[in-house]
């Protein structure tokens, strides 16, 4: 055994190998042979080591901790992981949108940020971004919106001309575009951005009382960002350097923490409210629903193995538990089925299986079989039996974050409401949250943008698109690209 080594090395069988080095030959210099299975296993785990990467958010990382209730919500909701004391252990993953699996992480996009709660109840999932809207509101433009912003057929190149086109041509993405062309497009590193549900989701209480809900993670590291300039040069010396920074900052014992905190509306209020409170590209206004403090997330250990604990993670936003719930966001909808099915294609049918996906909770589930099936089925295998097998419990889990809604099969935009337009969040932004130096940066990174291969017919829309975003925003953009 050489030394240092605990162990002998075995094969997958556990079967102590003969050689580290040596592949089985006819005498030293004779040909191998076709029997040196080991050698076979050797070269045929390693063809089969790369799995598909996720469609979006391919590039990212994560790490475990916990998620701790500081102040009281149970008048809101019944959820156990949300009452008073409860602890729950939590995976997070961050990631960037539209990279492949080895892009750099300072590339200008949204961050995901997805959170597993291993609740008592099952697994909750968050799967939320670190922006608190989308750029579109109809899911069928999704995959659309995606292809714009990854690679072109022609030369497998990224495109800007093909990202300002799809954007122009859809002015809903005009208050998301905002933000991410402004300085949190691109946050110096995951440990100083917030994350966000973005969607408005159900709380519902012991009463069976039901409310809308947005959830926020507020940084407790402060906001910081990169500009262009140091995001162009971090790209080129340091592509992992988000994935660097998280893991370092858990190994030396520097643990990041989030507070979560809410915006609760009473159900009534979304029939009345000024603005569709299920449009994705929209806010709730923080004076109308004020943000109430929930609890602590904290990471506190990375993983051991990137990939089984992070590559093969499987977060979908319809793991809901009692207490929790969907809500008629058209686009939230479409992810509750969508996720499910990515897992299945990219890691198998029996993805909850493996065990940073497996509830810490007790399945009695009734599916069978499948390929890489882990957990044992157990009979009987079929109900309504007579035999003792799991039974619907619908006073533990009584189907009560719902909605009623009525009407024909159409295919058509959220019906308007007052202050429903695709401009004007956008223009509060710019104008004003934003201060005079962060508009400076948002033109300057539009400006850089834009003169990065965006053609006419596109630039003119893309001026007009700022010009109905803000007027002198657009007028300095249009100037800045036309001086170039
Ligand atoms: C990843 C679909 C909108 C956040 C994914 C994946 C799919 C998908 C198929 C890859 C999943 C995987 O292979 O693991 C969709 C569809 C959407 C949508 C169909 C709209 C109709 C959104 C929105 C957000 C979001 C609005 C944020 C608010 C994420 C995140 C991931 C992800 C964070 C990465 C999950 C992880 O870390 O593993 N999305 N998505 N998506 N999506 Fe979406």
């Amino acid at each position: 055994m050489s030394s240092g080594s605990q162990h002998p090395t075995t094969n997958e069988a556990g079967i102590p190998v003969a050689s580290d080095e040596h592949s089985l030959s006819v005498g030293a210099d004779g040909p191998i042979v076709m029997h040196d299975h080991y050698l076979m296993e050797q070269m045929a785990a390693f063809n089969r080591e790369m799995i598909p990467d996720r469609q979006p958010h391919a590039k990212g990382s994560g790490a475990f901790g916990h998620f701790e209730i500081t102040q009281d919500v149970s008048q809101y909701t019944k959820a156990k992981f949300l009452q008073p004391g409860a602890k729950t252990d939590v995976l997070i993953r961050f990631s960037t949108v539209a990279g492949e699996s080895g892009s750099p992480d300072t590339w200008r996009d949204p961050r995901g940020f997805s959170i597993k709660f291993y609740t008592e109840e099952g697994n909750f999932d968050m799967v939320g971004n670190n922006t608190p809207v989308f750029f579109v509101r109809d899911p069928m433009k999704f995959q659309h919106f995606i292809h714009s912003q990854k690679r072109r057929a022609d030369n497998g190149l990224r495109d800007h001309d093909m990202q300002w086109d799809f954007w122009t041509l859809v002015p809903e993405s005009a208050h998301q575009v905002a933000w991410l062309m402004g300085d949190r497009g691109v946050p110096a590193t995951w440990r100083h951005m917030n994350g966000y549900s973005s969607h408005t989701y159900m709380w519902v209480n012991a009463e069976g009382e039901r409310f809308w809900v947005k959830y926020h993670f507020k940084t407790d590291q402060g906001i910081k960002c990169m500009t262009q300039e140091q995001a162009d040069q971090m790209a080129g010396s340091d592509a992992d350097y988000h994935r660097r920074d998280l893991f370092e900052a858990i190994k030396r014992g520097d643990y990041p923490t989030w507070t979560l905190h809410m915006q609760i509306m009473p159900f009534e209020d979304a029939k009345t409210y000024r603005v569709n409170p299920f449009d994705l590209t929209k806010v709730w206004s923080h004076k109308d629903y004020p943000l109430i403090e929930v609890g602590k997330l904290t990471l506190d250990r990375n993983p051991t193995d990137f990939h089984s604990e992070i590559e093969q993670a499987a977060f979908e936003p319809n793991n809901m538990v009692p207490g929790t719930g969907l809500s008629p966001d058209k686009m939230l909808l479409a992810r509750s089925i969508s996720y499910a099915d990515a897992h299945r294609a990219r890691l198998g049918v029996n993805y909850k299986h493996i065990p940073v996906n497996t509830p810490k909770s007790p399945v009695h589930s009734y599916t069978q079989g499948g390929a890489m099936r882990i957990r044992h089925s157990t009979d009987p295998v079929y109900t309504p039996n007579s035999k003792g097998g799991p039974k619907a419990d619908g006073q533990r889990y009584p189907e009560d974050a719902v909605w009623s809604t009525d009407g024909q099969f159409v295919r058509t935009a959220y019906t308007l409401r007052k202050d429903d337009d695709d401009w004007s969040q956008a223009h509060t932004l710019v104008r004003e949250v934003m201060d005079d130096a962060q508009r400076d940066r948002l033109v300057s990174n539009v400006v850089g943008h834009l003169s990065g291969g965006v053609t006419e017919p596109v630039l003119e829309r893309a001026f007009e698109y700022w010009r109905n975003i803000d007027q002198e925003v657009g007028e300095r953009i249009e100037q800045g690209v036309r001086a170039q």
